[in-house]
């Protein structure tokens, strides 16, 4: 039997990290977790809890008390469905806030490393090949252009919200900038991931080659 990798996705929104590891999940049989649900379910409940969004403690708390399940498209928060209700403008804004927060960091991390013990698991994020699996078996660091993520992202049926593509792509661009220059894990691309640039890749394409650095690895000795 083939060993089980850890396969870390990240990048800027709307860089098809979704579609690329949800793909790649299904072809190797592996999970499929989508760590920015995580924080946008933080995010969520602080915001319908009425704990401010600066306010560590309180959603590292919050946070820890929190039982939050991933199952492909689905999240669940306390066993709630808050699939639908966590792409939107708002939350974008919330998840992004308490993304900040190191203590609230801290908490997921430690979750997401749960989830991928054992491997077999394809994560995507901002901070999965640099900080939470820093060891991982393969690193993609997927990118596009500003205009192409936009696009993207108003075209998602998954995303509510503003109806603009200028609405979009500044709103994107906001939330991209406070990633990149947060001082807790900002993101970048690991010195050793491979990056891709998805602007003008077909879908497929990407994930032919994202599969055959699995399978170098897979071939490969520890
Ligand atoms: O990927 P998604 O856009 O759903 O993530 C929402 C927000 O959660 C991001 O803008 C980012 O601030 C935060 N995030 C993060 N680290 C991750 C995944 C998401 O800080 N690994």
């Amino acid at each position: 039997m083939s060993r089980k990798l850890i396969v870390a996705i990240d990048g800027p929104s709307g860089a098809g990290k979704g579609t690329i590891a949800r793909a790649v999940a299904a072809e190797l049989g592996y999970r499929h977790i989508d760590s920015g649900a995580m924080y946008r379910a933080v995010g969520w409940k602080a915001v319908r809890d009425g704990v401010p969004l600066s306010d560590e403690g309180g959603v590292r708390a919050l946070a820890e008390r929190s039982t939050i399940d991933i199952d492909g498209p689905v999240v669940r928060i306390d066993g709630v469905d808050i699939s639908r209700v966590i792409r939107t403008p708002a939350i974008d804004r919330a998840a992004t806030a308490v993304a900040r927060l190191p203590q609230v960091r801290d908490v997921l991390v430690a979750r997401q490393r749960a989830l991928g013990e054992g491997g077999g698991i394809v994560m995507e994020g901002r901070d999965i090949g640099t900080v939470v699996f820093p060891l991982a078996d393969v690193k993609i660091y997927l990118d596009a252009s500003e205009h192409e993520r936009a696009r993207r992202r108003a075209q998602d049926p998954a995303h509510t919200g503003p109806t603009t593509l200028a609405e979009v792509a500044s709103a994107l661009v906001e939330r991209d900038r406070n990633d990149r220059t947060r001082h807790v894990s900002p993101l970048y691309a690991a010195a050793d991931a491979q990056v891709i640039d998805t602007t003008d890749q077909p879908i497929a394409d990407v994930v032919r080659d994202v599969l055959g650095l699995v399978q170098s690895r897979l071939t490969t000795a520890r």
